[in-house]
């Protein structure tokens, strides 16, 4: 498996791909992740803010991208803000070599701690053991966050060293 930054011209599959996990509706995907592509390609994200895909080949389509950024309010944390994996590769190891990739940028600019938020909500749950399965550990949870009902739940995990 091959990761490494995401190319222009895949942006359209790469909102599939978001899509295809079910998370999201295609105005949504395009809402939330269509304007940090955009943004990404035209260069006018802060320094830090990268999007990695990962493909069985050089030429060959995404199967899973993430995209994370440091915190501009905090010292030495990154978020992520995304992490999709395709469905029909899931279970596959794809999305543990996507974070660890991550965690290794991430630490080799000199972060400190990466943060994950997700959702409370039963489409999460395979998302919130995936990230307890890889040493993050659960710091607390925001009710109503998302919506009445749906909570925000935060991840996090040291990756001081780790580079
Ligand atoms: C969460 C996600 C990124 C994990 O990626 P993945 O490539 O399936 O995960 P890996 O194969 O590297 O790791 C498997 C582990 O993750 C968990 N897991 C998450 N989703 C899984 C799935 N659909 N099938 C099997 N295991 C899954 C399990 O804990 C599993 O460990 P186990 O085999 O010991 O049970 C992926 O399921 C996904 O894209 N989900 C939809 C999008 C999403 O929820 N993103 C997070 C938004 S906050």
């Amino acid at each position: 498996m091959i990761i490494e930054p995401i190319q222009e011209r895949e942006r359209q599959a790469l909102l599939s791909l978001a899509v295809s996990t079910g998370l999201f509706t295609p105005a949504d995907a395009e809402g939330l992740l269509g304007g940090v592509l955009d943004s990404l390609a035209a260069g006018e994200l802060p320094v830090g803010h990268a999007a990695v895909a990962c493909r069985e080949s050089h030429d060959g389509p995404a199967v899973g991208w993430s995209y994370f950024a440091p915190d501009p309010y905090a010292e030495k944390i990154w978020n992520v803000w995304w992490i999709g994996v395709s469905p029909s590769h899931h279970g596959e190891g794809v999305g543990q070599a996507i974070l660890s990739h991550v965690e290794q940028a991430a630490a080799a600019s000199g972060a400190r701690v990466i943060v994950i938020e997700t959702s409370d909500q039963a489409p999460l749950a395979r998302a919130r053991k995936f990230y307890l399965k890889f040493g993050y550990e659960e710091r607390g949870r925001i009710p109503d966050f998302y919506a009445e009902g749906d909570s925000k739940v935060i991840f996090s995990r040291s990756v001081a060293g780790a580079a």
